[in-house]
């Protein structure tokens, strides 16, 4: 946990760019943008223009070097306008990290300057049709020929597919090791066999393509080895979620606001029974705990991008309990924000039924609700060995009565 959380001038310049954007293009266009299923390019070159997409990439490389914690702020405010697009913003960053965490050098000059500027957009592309939660169990190969990998399989739920220009692949490059099993290869936009196929009818976030993301024979040359030596895969793609998970937290604490400002204006303007809503108490008491776990779900973002920020020990563990509990969070608080709204919130005319959604995914991708509790809980038996100092305060099984006296 860090000792104290610094918000940067930068940091809050760039989320205010941030708000502004969201208020004026961003929110304007999200029905538009989730009836259609389309892309938000104007959102997206305005964010650009800003210079929102330098925010996570260090200064050497065309970036702010804000870090996380001023990742996580830019995020909040454009999904609290649209949690789409709060992810199509936050997948650029998830798609850079394996190059960031595990690039060359001559990697990162070559990458990372061009999605600072906005010039390209990336994308993750891990999960396969019978490999999601179990990353690990992936079958999707890049086999060496010469100079080259060739990618052979197909990935599924690739976000930004096919609006994106350079995709971080996860492959079997040696299917005998267990633990360097996997790499991770960059596949550039236009590489003769690879092709976006399938494009996903979602239920939420339908202003970011998800799509099924097709491999055959793809020729990639060496050096698009994320890395100086393949097997590093699946290490890198750890890495990359513990960087990128206080990202979805915070797209869900964007989410959760917003459905409650929402929420907060209607129960004042509807009126029953001659009052508006919110001077009933069954309602104000929806409100308030509306508010309360927004607000706990946001500063365990914060603290848990602080905490990536400052590369503590917890980094894996805060970003796990943040992603898992500020997006139970939004699941809650959008799913009373309908209720607020009543019969009017069940209809797609009214804003909330996005935001409900929406906030469904939040949940599941970027490692499910279950798989963050695994990562906590295995956190936790590992820390039980730094509390042995209260091991004499628990009696042995074989002690008669904990009264009688413990023994260390
Ligand atoms: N950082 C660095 N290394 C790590 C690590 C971390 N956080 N976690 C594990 N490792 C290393 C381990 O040390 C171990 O290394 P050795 O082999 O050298 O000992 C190795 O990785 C294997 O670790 P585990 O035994 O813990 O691996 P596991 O098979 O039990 O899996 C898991 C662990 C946490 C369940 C992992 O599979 C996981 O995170 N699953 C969820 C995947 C996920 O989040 N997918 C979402 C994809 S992104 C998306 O949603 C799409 C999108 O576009 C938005």
């Amino acid at each position: 946990m860090p000792q104290n959380i610094v918000f940067t001038p930068l940091g809050e310049e760039l989320a205010a760019k941030a708000r502004h954007i969201a208020d004026t293009i961003v929110r304007p266009g999200a029905a538009k943008h989730d009836k259609a299923q389309e892309y938000n390019f104007e959102a997206a070159r305005a964010v650009a223009e800003a210079g929102l997409f330098k925010t996570f990439i260090p200064k050497e490389y065309g970036g702010h070097g804000a870090g996380i914690l001023a990742l996580a702020r830019v995020t909040e405010e454009l999904a609290k306008a649209d949690s789409g697009f709060g992810v199509a913003f936050a997948v650029n960053a998830l798609g850079s990290f394996p190059i960031l965490v595990g690039g060359t050098e001559a990697q990162k000059q070559r990458w990372l300057p061009q999605i600072a500027r906005g010039e390209k957009f990336v994308a993750f592309c891990l999960s396969e049709k019978f490999a999601g939660s179990d990353a690990g169990g992936l079958s999707v190969t890049a086999v060496e020929d010469g100079d080259h990998y060739v990618i052979c399989g197909e990935k599924k739920w690739t976000t930004n597919g096919g609006v994106a220009d350079i995709y971080s692949v996860f492959c079997v490059t040696d299917p005998t090791s267990k633990s360097r099993r996997i790499s991770a290869l960059v596949v550039e936009k236009g590489t003769p066999g690879f092709t976006v196929k399938k494009v996903e009818d979602k239920m939420g976030i339908r202003t970011v393509p998800v799509v099924e993301t097709h491999f055959d024979h793809v020729r990639v040359p060496k050096s698009n080895l994320i890395g100086e030596r393949a097997g590093m895969g699946f290490k890198h793609a750890m890495m990359t979620l513990d960087l990128a998970r206080p990202g979805v937290a915070a797209q869900a604490v964007g989410a959760a606001q917003g459905a409650l400002d929402l929420a907060n204006v209607y129960a004042n303007r509807r009126q029953q029974f001659g009052v508006p809503i919110s001077n009933h108490q069954m309602v104000q008491k929806m409100l308030a705990d509306m508010a309360m776990k927004t607000e706990a779900a946001r500063w365990l973002v914060y603290a848990s991008a602080a905490t990536s920020d400052a590369a503590g020990p917890d980094v894996g563990k805060m970003a796990a309990m943040a992603k898992c509990f500020a997006t139970d969070v939004a699941m809650d608080v959008a799913t009373d924000a309908v209720q607020v709204f009543g019969g009017y919130g069940f209809m797609e005319d009214y804003p909330i039924a996005k935001y409900f959604r929406d906030a469904k995914i939040l949940q599941i991708y970027e490692g499910t609700n279950q798989i963050q509790r695994i990562v906590i809980a295995r956190s936790l038996v590992r820390d039980a060995a730094g509390l042995d100092h209260l091991q004499p305060f628990i009696p042995r099984e074989t002690q008669k009565n904990y009264r009688e006296g413990v023994t260390a």
